[in-house]
């Protein structure tokens, strides 16, 4: 479905992006992790066309999309959540998602929208479902909490039919009991559609808990990829991120 090759990217004389290749397979939950700085969030523009790698390649379903605008990347199916700039604070969630869907059935040239008859009142009603914000239709915006704002956002890259899906630090600023309310939220939503999710994530009791694959980045390189037990045991991932604590027992 999506997969990087030999990716690189400088700002200056940081490498935020060195020679990184990785494969993410159709119907994937994948987590990037790494320290501050390591080049998460880097990667994540470089593959949604933010911004345009120095070398390297990024094939998305079967097409290399290096150089294209990143409106074009959400258009073939590649949406991201977390610019909450695209929050409209007055509108309400219902309006919000309205809004959202609307624009995508504007965009899009394709005939073959996964939802091509339905009306936009039962699109909206669903993806409500789905985040589990039907009984808050009618809030504004504005007056959402941290973590509802946060699924209205991941809502908005919904309405966009995307098959692949960035998160990045989907639970930040969030409490505990919030942070597992919303991974909760993002495991169901990935069970539901079966699109492709990556996430980047710091709590390692979430990424070890839900990911199928784990991809550990470090000076924008990768430093280890595997299954969560893999990385678990990595002895370069325990030395470099985990610390003791993580260490598999003997
Ligand atoms: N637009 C930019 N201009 C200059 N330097 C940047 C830019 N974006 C990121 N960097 C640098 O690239 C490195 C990786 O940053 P980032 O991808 O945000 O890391 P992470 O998300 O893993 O914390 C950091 O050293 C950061 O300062
Ligand atoms: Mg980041």
């Amino acid at each position: 479905m999506l997969r990087v090759e030999r990716l690189s990217k400088s700002f200056g004389g940081v490498q935020a992006a060195r020679d990184v290749s990785i494969d993410f397979p159709a119907g994937s939950l994948t987590a990037i992790i790494g320290p501050n700085g390591a080049g998460k969030t880097t990667f994540f523009n470089l593959i949604s066309s933010h911004l345009r790698p120095d070398s390297g390649r990024v094939v998305f379903d079967g097409a290399d999309i290096v150089g294209l605008s990143s409106l074009e990347v959400v258009r073939r199916g590649m949406a991201r959540a977390f610019q909450v700039a695209a929050l409209f604070p007055s509108l309400t969630v219902r309006e919000s998602l309205s809004a959202a869907v609307t624009s995508r059935r504007r965009r899009s040239w394709r005939v073959l929208t996964r939802f091509p008859f339905r009306d936009l009142d039962a699109r909206v009603d669903e993806l409500l479902a789905l985040l589990g914000l039907a009984a808050k239709a009618a809030v504004p915006s504005h007056q959402l909490s941290h973590g509802d704002q946060k699924l209205l956002d991941i809502g908005l890259a919904l309405a966009m039919d995307p098959k692949v899906l960035l998160l990045d630090e989907p639970t930040a600023g969030m409490g505990p009991d919030e942070r597992w309310r919303m991974i909760g939220r993002v495991q169901h939503l990935w069970q539901a559609t079966g699109m492709t999710v990556l996430f980047i994530e710091h709590d390692m009791d979430i990424v070890f808990k839900i990911a199928q694959r784990v991809h550990v980045l470090k000076y924008g390189a990768v430093l280890a990829q595997g299954t969560p037990e893999e990385i678990r045991r990595n002895p370069d991932v325990i030395d470099a991120y985990l610390g003791t604590d993580h260490r598999a027992p003997a």
